[in-house]
């Protein structure tokens, strides 16, 4: 039996966003919506076996879901490698990874092959020009074909969705629909005004309740699906049983369940999507720190754990963007791209 290691909240250490990369092919406005960016050194970035040695100290206190973040994670050169070392320890029950899909038609039989538990793809449009609008690429066709060579290799393919309003509010019921041609559960995500989000603002975030309106116009009544989870989606069937998902992290957040950390690609370890600091354990990695040190570390600073950056967000007043644009450039680290999501 492994330890269970719980924050002031008696939230559990369990969930590990790892991201392999700052690097991104896509410039989402709701994430990347600058000209240009501030990357972490090359020579920080941690190599996989760095990698795999803090995994290691991860699973010996607790975790057993590891996701695969970015930027946009399949930019890193031979991740299949990574993922074949990570999915050969048994301890991580659950080995996923979010994409942006554009490079996943060729690695999709990879991933399987190296042994990816789940994949989720990111897409907010079906149209090309608000594609192009959207992510400053034209990269619309190459996701398609992603999602289509990576749904019959991994069941119960998720879809995330940012809806933004006055962008992409009219696409929920063609982007369900496109979901379930492919036997993937679609996840609508209300706009974050996380760092990086500098373009935020609350006219432009659709609440869950408006969402859930809209598409019960469309399909008639919708029924929650009643689960116990720490997942930030919650789970509605619609009448005729098709399932979606709704991530209302602004308006209604689930700080209070929230088991997750973020390991950035230079081995920065955040405890919050909104933390504005974190911890340095590529400097313990490649210093004179030993697993035993690493763990006591980690082990400390997560028994001290008090975020709840969403609820407190929520419970600002005159809400503009997090942070201001010069903070992001003097350190990358604040980005959205950065931490993974
Ligand atoms: P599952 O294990 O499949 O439920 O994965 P997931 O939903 O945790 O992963 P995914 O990367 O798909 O996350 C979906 C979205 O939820 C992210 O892109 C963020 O928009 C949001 N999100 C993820 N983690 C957090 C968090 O800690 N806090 C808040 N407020 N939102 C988060
Ligand atoms: N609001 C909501 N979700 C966001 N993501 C990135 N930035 C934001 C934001 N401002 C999420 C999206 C994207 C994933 C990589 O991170 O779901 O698909
Ligand atoms: Fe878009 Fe993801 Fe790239 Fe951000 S990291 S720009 S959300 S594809």
């Amino acid at each position: 039996m492994r330890a269970v290691l719980l924050d002031a909240f008696r939230r559990p250490l369990r969930n590990l966003r790892l991201s392999v990369t700052d690097r991104c092919n896509l410039r989402c406005s709701y994430c990347m919506p600058e000209k240009d960016y501030v990357w972490l050194p090359r020579e920080n970035i941690l190599h996989f076996e760095e990698i795999e040695r803090l995994v290691d100290v991860f699973l010996d206190l607790g975790v057993d879901k590891v996701r695969l973040t970015g930027g946009e994670p399949l930019v890193r050169r031979d991740l299949p490698a990574l993922i074949a070392r990570l999915a050969a320890r048994p301890r991580i029950r659950d080995l996923a990874m979010t994409t942006n899909g554009v490079l996943l038609a060729e690695h999709a039989e990879a991933l399987a092959a190296a042994g990816l538990h789940r994949l989720t793809v990111s897409l907010d449009t079906l149209h090309h020009d608000r594609f192009r609008d959207l992510t400053r690429a034209d990269e619309l066709d190459r996701v398609l074909a992603g999602i289509a060579t990576a749904a019959p290799l991994f069941p119960g393919l998720k879809i995330d969705t940012v809806v933004i309003r006055g962008t992409n509010d009219d696409e929920m019921v063609a982007l369900l629909e496109f979901g379930r041609q492919h036997g993937a559960e679609v996840r609508f995500i209300e706009y974050m005004d996380v760092a990086g989000a500098t373009h935020w603002s609350w006219d432009r975030v659709m609440p869950r309740a408006e969402m859930l309106a809209r598409l019960e116009r469309h399909y008639g009544p919708i029924a929650p699906v009643r689960e116990v989870s720490s997942a930030p989606a919650d789970r509605y069937r619609l009448p005729d049983g098709a399932v979606f998902g709704i991530i209302s992290s602004t308006t209604e957040p689930f700080c209070e369940d929230c088991d997750r950390s973020r390991l950035t690609a230079d081995g920065m370890w955040y405890l919050c999507l909104y933390a504005t600091s974190g911890i340095d354990l590529r400097r313990e990695l490649r210093g004179s720190g030993s697993p035993g040190e690493l763990a006591a570390l980690i082990r400390s600073t997560w028994g001290h754990r008090r975020d709840r950056g969403a609820e407190q967000r929520l419970a600002s007043r005159d809400r503009a963007p997090l942070i201001p644009l010069e903070r992001l450039r003097r350190d990358p680290h604040l980005e959205m791209h950065t931490r993974g999501g």
